[in-house]
């Protein structure tokens, strides 16, 4: 099964903290470049703003990792006073994650702009993770990849037991076989295992871990040899 690791940056990290994660990361890197392979995909979402200078970083450290964003508009372009559209989002990234709960609560994404939005990137060429906080969410065509993240666990420190996630991404795949479910909420390099070894589980999404690069790293490792 082909594995992912998606990092979740949200509103956090300046320049020059963005800057130190990837000097930190690259180091980590050049000690266990042996565990990348084609069978995991490696995503970083910064904020918007440092999209360019993580892709140089990148690319300086020819890092074998994806660049993702947050969220994508659900417009084209034009008159959108403060989007970010696809069209510019494609120059810099692979993956897009779509409906965080965080972006349904607080910004007011609705099922109607999720779809938008899922069109957008798909037409921009960039791969749509839908995240969703149960098993009856709609999931638009085109999704490339489902993140269950279930309202409780995302940022508090009490994940989801790996039996319930794992149920919960059984039942999303019965209804879409061909699309992986991966987990988030309060992952962590201790827990991490635990989760991507259940069957229906192809991998995290981890917020809060994903900022510091060598926590990160250790995440992939386990997810690498599990
Ligand atoms: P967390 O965030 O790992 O900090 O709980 C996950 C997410 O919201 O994507």
């Amino acid at each position: 099964m082909k594995r992912y690791v998606i990092g979740n940056w949200k509103a956090n990290k300046t320049e020059r903290e963005v800057v130190s994660w990837f000097t930190t990361f690259a180091e980590t890197v050049k000690e266990k470049h042996t565990i990348f392979s084609s069978h995991i995909h490696i995503v970083v979402c910064p904020p918007t703003l440092y999209l360019p200078l993580a892709k140089k970083l990148r690319d300086t450290f020819s890092l074998p990792i994806e660049l993702g964003a947050q969220d994508i508009s659900s417009v084209v372009g034009g008159a959108y006073t403060g989007e970010v559209v696809g069209s510019q989002l494609q120059e810099y990234v692979t993956h897009v994650l779509i409906g965080h709960s965080e972006r349904r609560m607080h910004f007011h994404d609705t099922e109607e702009k999720i779809q938008e939005k899922v069109k957008q990137a798909i037409h921009a060429g960039i791969s749509p993770v839908l995240c969703v906080s149960d098993s009856s969410a709609a999931i638009p065509k085109g999704v490339a990849l489902v993140a269950f993240e279930p309202l409780f666990a995302i940022g508090s420190g009490k994940a989801a037991t790996p039996e319930h996630a794992d149920s919960i991404a059984a039942e999303i795949q019965s209804r879409h076989p061909s699309v992986p479910v991966i987990y988030g909420g309060s992952v962590t390099k201790e827990n991490c295992k635990t989760f991507v070894a259940q069957k229906h589980i192809a991998g995290l999404l981890p917020g809060g871990a994903s900022l510091d690069p060598i926590e990160f790293m250790e995440i992939i490792l386990h997810v690498v040899s599990s």
